[in-house]
C-alpha cells in the first residue's frame, strides 16, 4: 500500500533501513543537509519532510515525526510496514526528571514508561514494558565510550501530555528512578517490537523539571552535534 496516505514514496528502496527521527521536520532538513552526503527530499506530505543519503557511505534517511505518540505512532509505522525501515532511532530533547541528569546531557531510553493507552491495541494479559532494541543500545554506548561522551542510560517516561494540570505527576516517575520526560519513545518502541525491527531513543535534555534550568540555543547545538555523532553511527 504505498505511497501511504503520509509518506508521498512510490518504491521501495527510497528510504533506506535505518531513519533517524528528530520531532521537528525542519531538524530533519538541518540533519540531512548537515551530515549526509547528496540528501535527496523524499516527503513533503504535511510538511512532514524526510530525505536519504549517505553517512560515511552507509545509506541512511531522516525523517520528521511531529510531537506525540499519535504522530510517531502513524509515521514509524508505515516506515516499517510499508517501506521495510529496520532501525528506527529517534534524536530527540527531553526534560531531567532526576538532580543529577543535567541540561545538555544526553540520555538514551533503555525502557520508556507512559501513561499512553498506546499498549491497549495489542490487547495484552497485563502490562507491557516498551524496551530499545538491545543490537542498537549496545552499540550506541559503545560509540559513545570510544567517543568519550558521557551519557545517561535508563528508563524514560513518554508523556501524552506536556501541559499536565498536576504539576507535581512528574516526581512520582521520578521516585522510580525515571531519567528524563519526552513524548514519543513508548510508541515508537511498541511499534518497533510488535513489527520484530528495531528501535532506540536518544535525547539531549534541554531542560529540568528539578532546577527549571533550560539549554540556551548555543548550548543545544554543541550537545545535539554529539548526539547525532552517536546516532549517525549506528547506520
Ligand atoms: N516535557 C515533555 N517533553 C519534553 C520536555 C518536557 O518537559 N522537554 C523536552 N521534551
Amino acid at each position: 500500500m504505498i505511497p501511504t496516505p503520509h509518506i508521498e514514496v512510490k518504491e521501495k528502496g527510497i528510504i533506506a533501513e535505518t531513519v533517524l527521527l528528530p520531532g521537528d521536520p525542519l531538524r530533519a532538513k538541518v540533519i540531512a543537509e548537515t551530515y549526509l552526503e547528496n540528501p535527496v527530499q523524499f516527503n513533503t506530505v504535511r510538511n512532514m519532510f524526510g530525505y536519504t543519503g549517505t553517512y560515511k557511505g552507509k545509506k541512511v534517511s531522516v525523517m520528521g515525526t511531529g510531537m506525540g505518540m499519535p504522530s510517531i505512532g502513524i509515521y514509524s509505522y508505515e516506515l516499517i510496514h510499508f517501506y521495510g525501515v529496520k532501525n528506527l532511532i529517534r534524536v530527540g530533547s527531553c526534560g531531567s526528571l532526576q538532580a543529577d541528569v543535567k541540561v545538555r546531557d544526553i540520555v538514551i531510553g533503555m525502557s520508556a514508561s507512559t501513561n499512553s493507552n498506546y499498549a491497549a491495541q495489542y490487547g495484552l494479559p497485563g502490562t507491557f514494558a516498551p524496551t530499545a532494541s538491545w543490537e542498537l543500545l549496545k552499540k550506541a554506548v559503545e560509540v559513545a565510550e570510544k567517543k568519550s561522551v558521557s551519557i545517561k542510560v535508563g528508563n524514560i517516561f513518554s508523556s501524552d501530555i506536556f501541559y499536565n494540570d498536576d504539576r507535581e505527576s512528574w516526581k512520582k516517575w521520578a521516585g522510580m528512578g525515571v531519567l528524563a520526560i519526552e513524548m514519543e519513545a513508548a510508541a515508537l518502541y511498541m511499534n518497533a517490537a510488535r513489527a520484530g525491527v528495531n528501535a532506540l531513543c536518544i535525547l539531549t535534555v534541554s531542560d529540568s523539571l528539578v532546577t527549571h534550568e533550560e539549554t540556551t540555543a548555543e548550548e543545544r547545538q554543541n550537545t545535539f552535534t554529539q548526539m547525532m555523532e552517536i546516532a549517525l553511527e549506528l547506520a
